[in-house]
């Protein structure tokens, strides 16, 4: 039977990510995103509450949780800030359960376990400045080097890009398919900042998620050694696509918790502003705006969650996250639009969150599959051009999913 319930752990949680967030991020958001700047501090406190290695068993140092979880916390995340989605984004969805399902025993104990636990930070590097949406046209190279790998090039729009240890960078490892972008001359590799020839920057002109940190790295003869290749030689392309299937899952339900901030502010907004004699929120008009993002906010969530329960159960779920990605990203973003709308000229002032909330939506209607990739896909699906086939290594299930609630 399908249960639409969550468990009293998955209750739990929520609770306390949105006490957590309430109480040390929302007083200060403001201030950071005003002055463009990421709180480092934020992540030992992420830490500590076991949202870095959320949905990682236990025996590599996570909280165990299911993948429901993820999408919980993610949504909870958002709800204060993107950019505290964001990390969950690329530390857990992208790295961390990439390593998870496709890397060695050796590399879970070195990469995984600390990340699970927070001592050690991941991201991910696909995104090049010539090549975003077109995965395939990326030039970044991995030259096999005897015991190593030297890897060159540069990535772009990498959140966390100047503050995590850890990055899972994908590149050539065969020049000829380069020539072709035949997919399966793409490697994937786990490269450390410390590793020499590595550098990273900033970037400083965006307009949006002011509170995180989204930049560059570069890669100028980083010698990798060949045990931090992940999965085989020419897996590359698919582990870059297994991980966005759940980078896109937070992506997702964090929009989904952007959605929801959008309506509560709007209705608290409704009952305080005044015009005409009465509350706003007895206009026709404001009514049609906030019932609105009540629609689009349960639809979200019912897509992340079908999403969730397919990876609990170890289920290939590219067609239904990507679908849960689109809709609510684009829902979020009329959510924001609205939101703005609804608060009037106080909408257009920092001194309330929502003009926050509509510069931050906007990445997520781009990054992880553009809106148009993911229209693409869905239509590809119904017309039979793309299938999904299964790959050497899935997602694990959820090991004491359903039943044990
Ligand atoms: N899981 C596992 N394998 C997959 C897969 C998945 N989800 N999707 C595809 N594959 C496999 C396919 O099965 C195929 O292998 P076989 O031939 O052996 O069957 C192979 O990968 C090639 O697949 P496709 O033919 O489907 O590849 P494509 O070139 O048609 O893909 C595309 C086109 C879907 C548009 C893809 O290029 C895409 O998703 N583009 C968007 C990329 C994106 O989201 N980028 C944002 C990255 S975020 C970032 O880098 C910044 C940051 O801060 C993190």
């Amino acid at each position: 039977m399908i249960d639409f319930d969550l468990s009293d752990e998955h209750k739990l949680l929520e609770q306390t990510v949105r006490e957590w967030g309430g109480r040390e991020v929302t007083p200060k958001i403001g201030e950071l995103d005003r002055a463009h700047k990421f709180d480092p501090k934020i992540l030992p406190q992420m830490a500590d509450l076991g949202l870095l290695g959320i949905c990682v068993p236990t025996e590599y140092g996570g909280a165990g949780m299911d993948y429901i979880a993820l999408g919980c916390a993610s949504e909870e995340l958002e709800y204060v800030d993107t950019s505290l989605r964001v990390i969950m984004s690329v530390h857990v969805g992208l790295n961390s359960l990439s390593i998870l399902s496709w890397g060695t025993e050796d590399q879970k104990q070195r990469y995984l376990v600390p990340q699970a636990q927070g001592t050690q930070i991941a991201t991910f590097g696909l995104t090049e400045p010539s090549a975003g949406s077109d995965a395939r046209g990326i030039q970044s190279v991995a030259i096999k080097k005897g015991d190593r790998y030297v890897l060159s090039g540069e990535k772009m729009w990498i959140s966390l890009a100047d503050v995590a240890d850890n990055f899972l960078v994908i590149a050539w490892s065969d020049l000829e398919k380069k020539k072709q972008k035949d997919p399966s001359g793409l490697s994937a590799f786990l490269v450390e900042r410390k590793f020499k020839g590595f550098s990273s920057g900033t970037l400083k002109h965006k307009w949006g998620i002011l509170a995180g940190n989204t930049g560059f790295f570069k890669m100028d003869e980083v010698e990798v050694p060949a045990e931090n290749l992940l999965g085989r030689e020419g897996e590359g392309f698919k582990i870059a696509m297994f991980a966005l299937d759940q980078g896109r899952f937070t992506v997702a339900a964090g929009a989904t918790g952007l959605i929801r901030a959008c309506r509560d502010a709007s209705v608290a907004y409704a009952k305080e502003r005044k015009t005409f004699g009465v509350e706003i929120g007895q206009h026709q008009l404001v009514k049609e705006m906030i019932a609105q993002m009540e629609s689009d906010y349960q639809a979200s969530r019912l897509l992340w969650l079908r999403s969730g329960w397919l990876k609990n159960l170890g289920r290939r779920n590219t067609k239904e996250t990507g679908l849960a990605k689109w809709f609510s990203t684009v829902a979020s973003e009329r959510a924001a639009g609205d939101a703005v709308q609804v608060h009037g000229a106080n909408g257009y002032s920092d001194e309330y969150p929502v003009g926050r909330f509509y510069r931050n939506c906007k990445g997520a209607v781009i990054y992880e599959g553009t809106r148009e990739i993911h229209k693409i896909m869905q239509a590809d699906y119904l017309l039979g051009y793309r299938t999904d086939r299964p790959t050497r290594c899935e997602l694990p299930p959820y090991k004491v999913s359903v039943a044990a609630r």
